[in-house]
């Protein structure tokens, strides 16, 4: 929370900001945020303190934080089988990392406001007209012309409104022990896996979980309530402040502010100016934050934001996302990680291997590829083992559906497969079976470090 006792969610205004759109109609601007201002909030601070308890777990290697969803959302996608696609995929993730690893998973969406997007440049050239650039469905439409690209305010609104409906249908399918798919691991698409060399492993462990699940279920006699109840948290780029702004209040019985839009709002690499707008407004804000950090970054100013946002060294409230890239990882990550730890801040480490690994292909398709990601998931692991420091989640852009957007995984998607099905507007993601194959290799790097960790105590050189 802030040093200040003065802080208000609008006090961001008096600093320098950047990626906000200006919008041209003010008077509607005004009319907008009063509305926005007065909707009930999105989620509740108890489901926001929970996370951060829960976080806690994470950051002392007790939990493992599970971050995933679409680089960014749009209204259209809003439908039924793109939020189950969603939820499944991530669900199903949760259980093979959860089976692996013996831990729990926090389960955290890019959802239900994922909307705004940071862009390198203010316009882009469409077919020779020079046009505000689209800075995703909450801000303009991707539509080129002028018109439907001027900043519209009225998008908060529908944002708002598309997230309560994801929100609603996930807490229903959430809560409700609806996904006949969780009760029944056999059903899951596993044919992909034939050509890799983890195929029996994987389905041993497939197997294992549906003895499990019919070993609860038989001895709770209740096979719809076994289930029930996963718990789903959701999270976005806190880029709009107007939109996180007006979603920002004070709650019955408990000190300070909370951003209600979300649970886990996170800094993006580009607006977390350490004086800037951004971090003055998260500055404020009870709920836990995530800090995305990679080139280029000052070593020395990203600790002065960590204590910027976390002045009293809370356990649960920073989560450091780190996304150095394949080129940089072995320079920058050592390091940055030593001094974190020699100032003794609290923080759970998380892991991006997308933002630092993204390239064009000759027909100038945004992809990533497989191996990359997995290759800087396991330098982190390895880097935080050298450092006897210890990597607490992971954070992905990845979809429940059969997209070709990132080559490689099982199946050896290659870059001239990558036309037969790629939807995003955005950056490449995952796809079903890429998403699953990479929890599974994610889990066993996770127990490479846990067995290496015994053998290192079993040794007498520390636990
Ligand atoms: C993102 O998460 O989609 C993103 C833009 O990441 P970063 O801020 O790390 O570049
Ligand atoms: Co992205």
């Amino acid at each position: 929370m802030s040093t200040s006792t003065t802080w208000k969610p609008e006090d961001w205004k008096n600093y320098p900001v950047k990626q906000l759109p200006e919008y041209p109609d003010q008077k509607l601007f005004n009319k907008v945020y009063k509305e926005l201002k007065n909707y009930p909030p999105l989620v509740t601070s108890w489901e926001v303190e929970d996370l951060k308890q829960k976080l806690v777990d994470a950051q002392h290697g007790r939990a493992f934080l599970l971050q995933g969803g679409d680089c960014a959302e749009t209204f259209d996608n809003c439908t039924s089988p793109q939020i189950v696609n969603l939820l499944k995929v991530l669900l199903q993730m949760s259980f093979i990392m959860i089976h692996e690893m013996e831990i729990p998973v926090i389960r955290v969406g890019r959802l239900a406001g994922q909307y705004a997007k940071p862009r390198s440049s203010d316009t882009e050239n469409v077919n020779g007209q020079e046009l505000p650039s689209y800075r995703g469905d909450l801000i303009n439409s991707i539509e080129p012309t002028l018109e439907k690209r001027t900043p519209n305010p009225k998008r908060m609104l529908q944002g708002y409104q598309k997230s309560a409906l994801t929100l609603n249908f996930v807490r229903a399918l959430t809560e409700g022990g609806g996904f006949a798919d969780l009760h029944h691991p056999e059903y899951w698409e596993l044919d992909f896996m034939r050509r890799n060399k983890y195929y029996k492993e994987y389905g041993d462990m497939v197997n294992s979980i549906t003895h499990a699940v019919r070993f609860v279920e038989t001895i709770t006699n209740n096979n719809l309530n076994t289930l029930k109840q996963v718990q789903m948290y959701t999270s976005h780029e806190t880029l709009n402040l107007h939109y996180d702004g007006a979603q920002t209040r004070r709650v019955p019985h408990k000190d300070g502010w909370y951003n209600l839009s979300t649970h886990l709002p996170w800094v993006g690499n580009r607006t977390r100016d350490l004086d800037g707008a951004h971090i003055h407004y998260l500055s404020g804000i009870s709920n836990p934050i995530g800090i995305k950090v990679g080139p280029p970054f000052d070593d020395d100013e990203v600790l002065r934001l960590i204590e910027k946002l976390n002045p009293k060294g809370q356990d649960g409230k920073i989560v450091l996302i780190t996304r150095m890239g394949m080129n940089h990882i072995h320079d920058r990550l050592p390091k940055f990680i030593q001094k974190v730890t020699s100032e003794g801040l609290p923080v759970i480490w998380s892991c991006d291997p997308m933002h630092g690994n993204t390239y064009s292909t000759e027909e100038n398709l945004k992809t990533r590829n497989f191996d990359a990601i997995l290759d800087e998931i396991r330098t982190t692991f390895a880097i935080h083992r050298e450092e006897k420091s210890h990597l607490g989640g992971v954070h992905l852009e990845l979809t429940g559906d059969n997209v070709t957007e990132c080559v490689g995984g099982a199946k050896g998607l290659k870059a001239d497969g990558l036309k037969s099905n790629y939807q995003t507007f955005c950056d490449p993601r995952l796809n079903y079976q890429q998403s699953l194959e990479m929890a599974f290799l994610i889990a066993k790097e996770w127990k490479q470090t846990v067995s290496e960790k015994k053998q290192e105590s079993f040794n007498g050189v520390r636990v």
